[in-house]
């Protein structure tokens, strides 16, 4: 890992592990200029690839072409309204409501690790593990500077980009649009690879053509999203797991996002993220500045799963912040498909001991516990214990609960106010809405307008009182409708495109709170299924729930487009009951088990009521939690083949980063009739170490099983799998 800059010719290369990314400045003008980003390089100059030595040339050597140079011109941070038509990575609005922005290099820093982003979840790492550089751009004409900063971490081939728009004029300025990254290159036939979805399957794979002008994916929901991941890849044709080019973008933030490629007259691509412009308009007073959050670019000419693992590696060591993200997680049984709203403190207490003595380490209580909530019309925001189902209330339960030897967590949704609650009727001006218009409700429920301090101070202290009063080691943090009805009493009316961004970094103040006062809770995001898996969560969250679909066929393309960028260890996963509470599907006990086992591990099922045969399987499946955890949540993570993609079966791994061990599942999802066996060729292994099929005692070189590969025989039924575990044997 390097930072250079060649200052006789202007120009600056990151290089990480395998990987370059060069900036070049222009002689005069001092236009930033972006040159190259890809495989490594030897070269530090390059700035030809700039093409400002072919007409139209630069505008010092050619004024009369101002236009068409800029038009052209690849480069790091596009102002607008200066002669480049294609999309601007800023637009701001000046005091004389002027919309120009023309930027220029100023000043640079190179600096070992990487400031914080105030209020923002965002990578970090010491001054060993990565280096910063900050370049300063500004516009003189309005006295505004941008600082556009680029990390790299050591042994990851990553580079985090953000930027920090400082006004440093005498008046206010408002910020309408401001990218977070913006790269242009030349298009190389590269498809565009988002994750796309809604309620229930979440982050399916789906891959395209990049055609002439804008193609893209966004949110525009408050919330990252259950529609659309703020991630994008643009890989080359041929790009598979093992090959090809792949150029990953992740967006650490968990609002509205923008994630666009736009392909020009000269087939070259702007590529940009941020914030979404839509709605958005930000005030930056005098002498202060507005930081954009960050993006991950990730590089790989060796396919999607080098791409994978490099994410995998930066998330688990330099976002997640919770103590939990190196340790096994409690195996935890939820009651939400187990009794819905409809429980008591007596049928708790009878999951957890039938739990305890099935080896389960957690109770989770869920949705309807607090105010008079027996559905979900009513009592969000009357954070207080419902004593008739509870009686005796929070602290007999958990300390009975604790009695039996489980730990105890708790489900909130606190950024949310039912229209009948107590806090509605004290507050109907909390909730987002408009005055004159109707609200808009969904699962009959507004959202609390968290944007405002006194809010979000009020709802943050039942909290932190109900987890003070009892040992409560976990929360489930739900967040279960999107916003809309945008108006916010809290902000002017110059100030209304403000509330989208500060309803989210409300939300990242909280559980910054909830991570101070209570270290050691254990704290799970969600968002009606996996509405707000994203990055910026992870910061605060070592695990989110992945989605409200648990049945094991449909988790197949769930979890393979989520662990594409995500690790495993981030996504909750349970094994839950039969036929399947959203698609009425019946798969074998083990099959739910062998899929849960690559996420965070759990139940979500009356263990009271389930058949005996299946309750009799869950003190294996627990014991396969307990061998094979830290293999998963540490190892890197091998594709082998899409059920998605091949309609019949799905294959993935993880191997142990030493090669020592790994750990395959295989699912047949369809069976078929007289069919040969499948062979699948295994990734990721050693070739010279021989590993033990431990199913069969069988021996194999790494290079046998993955060239020429392992039988797997078919099994009886549709929705079967199984476990193939490899250890390497000495001699
Ligand atoms: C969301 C969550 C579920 C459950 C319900 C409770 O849908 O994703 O797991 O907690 O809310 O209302």
């Amino acid at each position: 890992m390097n930072i250079l800059f060649d200052k006789e010719k202007g120009i600056f290369k990151l290089d990480t592990e395998n990987t370059s990314y060069i900036i070049a400045l222009t002689d005069e003008e001092k236009f930033i200029g972006h040159v190259y980003f890809g495989r490594k390089i030897s070269d530090i100059d390059v700035s030809g690839l700039m093409r400002i030595d072919e007409n139209p040339f630069v505008p010092s050597r050619n004024n009369r072409d101002r236009g068409s140079f800029l038009d052209t011109f690849p480069t790091e941070f596009p102002g607008c309204n200066v002669g480049d038509y294609r999309e601007s990575a800023i637009e701001i609005t000046d005091l004389n409501g002027h919309n120009c922005v023309d930027l220029r290099y100023q000043s640079h820093r190179i600096c070992h690790g990487k400031p914080k982003l105030e209020g923002l979840p965002a990578t970090f790492g010491s001054v060993q593990d990565c280096m910063t550089l900050e370049i300063t751009a500004v516009d003189p004409v309005i006295s505004l500077e941008i600082i556009l900063r680029y990390s790299i971490f050591e042994g990851l081939d990553c580079v985090v980009r953000s930027c920090e728009v400082v006004n440093r004029s005498t008046d206010s300025v408002f910020v309408k649009r401001l990218m977070s990254m913006s790269m242009d290159m030349d298009q190389v036939d590269y498809e565009l690879l988002t994750l796309n979805g809604s309620w229930a399957r979440e982050r399916h794979i789906c891959r395209r053509e990049i055609g002439y002008g804008k193609t893209g994916v966004g949110s525009t929901r408050g919330e990252s999203s259950h529609q659309e991941q703020p991630f994008m890849a643009l890989v080359s044709k041929n790009a598979t797991q093992e090959v090809g080019e792949v150029y990953g973008f992740h967006f650490v933030y968990s609002g509205n996002f923008l994630a666009q490629v736009e392909k020009n007259q000269f087939d070259s691509l702007r590529i940009q993220m941020g914030i979404h412009p839509k709605n958005f308009c930000f005030e930056i007073p005098s002498g202060k500045s507005f930081v954009a959050p960050e993006v991950v670019l990730v590089y790989s000419h060796e396919g999607l799963g080098a791409m994978t693992r490099t994410y995998h590696d930066l998330y688990r060591k330099h976002l997640i912040r919770s103590p939990y993200k190196d340790k096994k997680r409690p195996i935890l049984i939820n009651n939400w498909e187990a009794t819905y709203f409809d429980f008591h403190t007596e049928k708790l207490i009878a999951i957890a001991k039938e739990a305890k003595k099935n080896g389960i380490e957690m109770l989770v209580m869920d949705d309807g516990w607090f105010g008079y909530r027996n559905d979900d019309n009513s009592s969000l925001g009357d954070w207080f214990v419902n004593e008739e189902k509870l009686p005796g209330g929070l602290s007999y339960l958990v300390e009975e609960v604790n009695k039996i030897g489980l730990k105890f967590g708790i489900w909130f949704e606190p950024e949310m106010i039912s229209p009948d609650s107590e806090l509605y009727r004290a507050h109907p001006d909390w909730a987002i809405t408009i005055d004159g218009r109707t609200p808009c409700r969904m699962r009959n429920q507004y959202v609390l307008d968290i944007s405002r301090k006194e809010v979000r101070d009020y709802i943050y202290s039942l909290l932190s009182a109900i987890l003070h009063s009892a040992n409560i080691e976990y929360v489930k943090w739900d967040m279960n409708r999107q916003l809309c009805d945008l108006g916010s009493l809290g902000l002017p009316v110059a100030n209304q495109g403000e509330l989208m961004h500060r309803y989210v970094l409300g939300v990242y103040e909280m559980q910054d709170r909830l991570m101070h006062e209570f270290p050691n809770l254990l704290l799970e995001n969600c968002s009606g299924g996996g509405g707000r898996f994203d990055p910026g969560m992870l910061y605060y969250s070592p695990q989110i729930w992945c989605s409200d679909d648990t049945d094991a066929i449909e988790r197949l393309s769930i979890q393979e487009g989520t662990a594409l960028i995500y690790p495993l260890s981030t996504m909750g996963a349970h094994v839950s009951d039969c036929p399947n509470h959203i698609v009425g599907r019946t798969t074998p006990f083990e099959t739910r088990g062998h899929v849960a086992l690559a996420g965070t591990f759990g139940y979500e099922l009356d263990i009271t009521k389930i058949p005996p045969e299946d309750r009799a399987k869950i003190a294996d499946q627990v014991s396969d939690y307990h061998k094979y955890n830290a293999l998963v949540r540490t190892g890197d993570y091998y594709r082998i083949a899409s059920y998605s993609e091949n309609h019949l079966y799905d294959c993935y791994g993880v191997v142990a980063k030493d090669k020592s061990e790994a750990l395959f599942t295989y699912v047949q999802v369809m069976n078929g009739a007289n069919r040969h066996s499948r062979r699948i060729r295994l990734q990721g292994l050693a070739c010279e170490k021989r590993y033990r099929l431990e199913e069969t005692g069988e021996i194999f070189y790494g290079d046998t099983l993955m060239r020429a590969g392992l039988h797997i025989h078919n099994m009886w039924g549709d929705f079967q799998s199984k476990l193939l575990h490899l250890t390497a044997v000495e001699g």
